[in-house]
C-alpha cells in the first residue's frame, strides 16, 4: 500500500536523519517546504519535496491536501493512560477549596485511584485505556509513553504493565512503557516507606524486568512522596535490572531532584512547574531532556515549567501531556501545543519542536519518529484548511485534525 500526498499548502517538520534533538535557540527553526507532495510506501517515508519536482511517483492512493498543512503525528512522552474510573468528585472538592496536596493528605488522591485499580480486572483496565488511547490517535499522537504507578503492589503494577504490553501488540502507534514503581506511599506502609522502598528494590524491579514488561524507571520525587535517597536507591536498582529513569521531579518543590536525575542518566526529567539554576546547571552538557507538562499546570492551577529558562539557556525542551486520573484528566497533544505557546510563552516552533521530535527523543525513538525524513515512520497528520501551522496553536480548542496516518495507514 503507498499512498501520495498532493498539493500540501505546508509540509512543516522536515529533518535529515541525525537531527534527534533541537536544543535552545535552534528550537526556534521549524523547516518547513511550501506546496509541496510526500509519498508513503507501506509504514515509511520516501519521499518528499516540492510539487513542481514531482515526476514518476505512481501511488495506490492519492490524497489531495489542498490549503492543508501536513506535519508529523505528536510524540507524547509521558502518560499514566492504564487508571481505573475517574477522580471527578476530587476535581469539585478542588473547586471548593481544597489542594492537590489536601486531598491527598486525607488519603484521596494517587491512593484513591490506586484502590480503585487494585479493584479492576485486566480486562476492564485494558477496555478503559484502549478507548482513551483511539481517541489520542485521532487526536494526533503517533509515539506514546505509558506509566504504571497505580497498582502499588507487585501484582497490581504487573497487571497494569501486561496492559500497557496488550496495549503495545494491538495498537499501530509505538507505545514505550514504564514502570513508575514509586509514585505513592500505600496505606499499609504508610509508617513504614523504607518497607516500601525494600518492596520495590527487591521484588517489584526484579519481577518486571523478568517478565520484560518496562524500558523506563520513574519515581514521584516530591515532599510527601520519596526523597532524594528514595529516589536513588530506586533508580539504581532499575538501572541494575536494565532500566532507564524517567522521572516525576521540581513539580511543587526544587530539592535537588533534577541533578539526582542528570547522575543517573535520566533520558528525561519531567514536571519542573518549580526551577532553581541548580536545576538548569545540571542540566546543561547532559543527555537529559526537560519535560514540561503544560496541561497538569492548567488543571491543577500550579505554575507552569518555566521554559523560557529552559530554552534561552540553550537546552532541549519537550512537551507531553500527563494524561491522568487526578492532575491532567486529557491527553490532547493539540492543547498541550496551544497551552505551551499561550502561557509559557513558547512560539508555535518550539513548541511544535517540542511536541514531534524532541518528544520523540524523550523516548529514545526519534531516529525514526518526530520528523518527515526519508526513512521513518510514516506518522502523518494532515490538518483540515488552515492557514498556516501557527493557526494549530492559536486557534486553541478546536480539532484542526482531518486525517492521522499511522504506519503508513489511514487511522
Ligand atoms: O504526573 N505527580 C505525580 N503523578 C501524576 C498525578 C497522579 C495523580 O494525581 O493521580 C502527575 O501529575
Ligand atoms: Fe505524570
Amino acid at each position: 500500500m503507498s499512498i501520495l500526498i498532493t498539493n500540501i499548502k505546508e509540509l512543516v517538520q522536515v529533518r535529515d536523519s541525525n537531527v534527534t534533538i533541537v536544543k535552545g535557540s535552534d528550537m526556534k527553526q521549524l523547516p518547513t517546504l511550501k506546496n509541496a507532495y510526500l509519498f508513503i510506501d507501506h509504514d515509511t517515508i520516501v519521499e518528499f519535496g516540492k510539487m513542481e519536482d514531482l515526476s514518476g511517483i505512481h501511488a495506490d492512493e492519492t490524497i489531495d491536501a489542498t490549503g492543508k498543512t501536513v506535519l508529523p503525528t505528536w510524540c507524547d512522552s509521558h502518560t499514566h493512560i492504564v487508571y481505573a474510573g475517574d477522580r471527578t468528585q476530587e476535581f469539585v472538592d478542588r473547586i471548593n477549596g481544597l489542594s492537590y496536596e489536601d486531598i491527598a493528605n486525607r488519603g484521596g488522591g494517587i491512593l484513591n485511584s490506586a484502590e480503585k485499580l487494585q479493584n479492576s480486572s485486566e480486562d476492564e483496565l485494558y477496555l478503559q485505556a484502549s478507548n482513551r488511547l483511539k481517541k489520542v490517535i485521532k487526536l494526533g499522537t503517533g509515539a506514546i509513553e505509558i506509566k504504571s504507578g497505580y497498582g502499588l503492589t507487585v501484582e497490581a503494577e504487573l497487571k497494569m504493565l501486561r496492559v500497557i504490553k496488550r496495549l503495545k501488540q494491538d495498537f499501530p502507534i509505538k507505545v514505550k512503557p514504564t514502570l513508575l514503581a514509586a509514585h505513592a506511599i500505600p496505606k499499609v506502609y504508610k509508617d513504614n516507606k523504607k518497607g516500601f522502598i525494600d518492596l520495590v528494590v527487591n521484588e517489584m524491579i526484579p519481577a518486571v524486568s523478568k517478565e520484560q514488561l518496562a524500558d523506563y524507571i520513574d519515581v514521584f520525587c516530591e515532599k510527601g512522596y520519596f526523597d532524594l535517597e528514595d529516589t536513588k536507591r530506586v533508580l539504581e536498582a532499575g538501572i541494575q535490572n536494565g532500566l532507564t529513569p524517567k522521572i516525576h521531579v521540581n513539580q511543587f518543590n526544587a530539592f535537588g531532584g533534577v541533578a539526582l536525575g542528570v547522575e543517573h542518566k535520566a533520558l528525561s526529567v519531567d514536571h519542573l512547574e518549580e526551577l532553581v539554576p541548580e536545576d538548569i546547571k545540571a542540566l546543561k552538557n547532559s543527555k537529559t531532556i526537560p519535560v514540561a507538562l503544560p496541561a497538569c499546570s492548567y488543571f491543577l492551577s500550579i505554575p507552569y515549567t518555566p521554559a523560557r529558562q529552559l530554552i534561552d539557556a540553550g537546552l532541549p525542551l519537550a512537551l507531553a501531556t500527563d494524561y491522568n486520573p487526578g492532575s491532567t484528566p486529557s491527553g490532547n497533544m493539540n492543547f498541550v501545543v496551544s497551552a505551551a505557546c499561550i502561557k509559557m510563552k513558547m512560539t508555535p516552533e518550539e513548541a511544535i519542536n517540542a511536541a514531534t521530535i524532541n518528544g520523540a527523543y524523550a523516548m529514545d525513538i526519534s531516529n525514526m519518529y518526530g520528523s518527515i525524513c526519508r526513512g521513518k515512520k510514516a506518522n502523518i497528520i494532515i490538518t483540515k484548511e488552515i492557514p498556516s501551522y501557527h493557526y494549530l496553536a492559536y486557534a486553541f480548542g478546536d480539532n484542526h485534525i482531518e486525517t492521522v496516518i499511522i504506519n503508513g495507514q489511514i487511522y
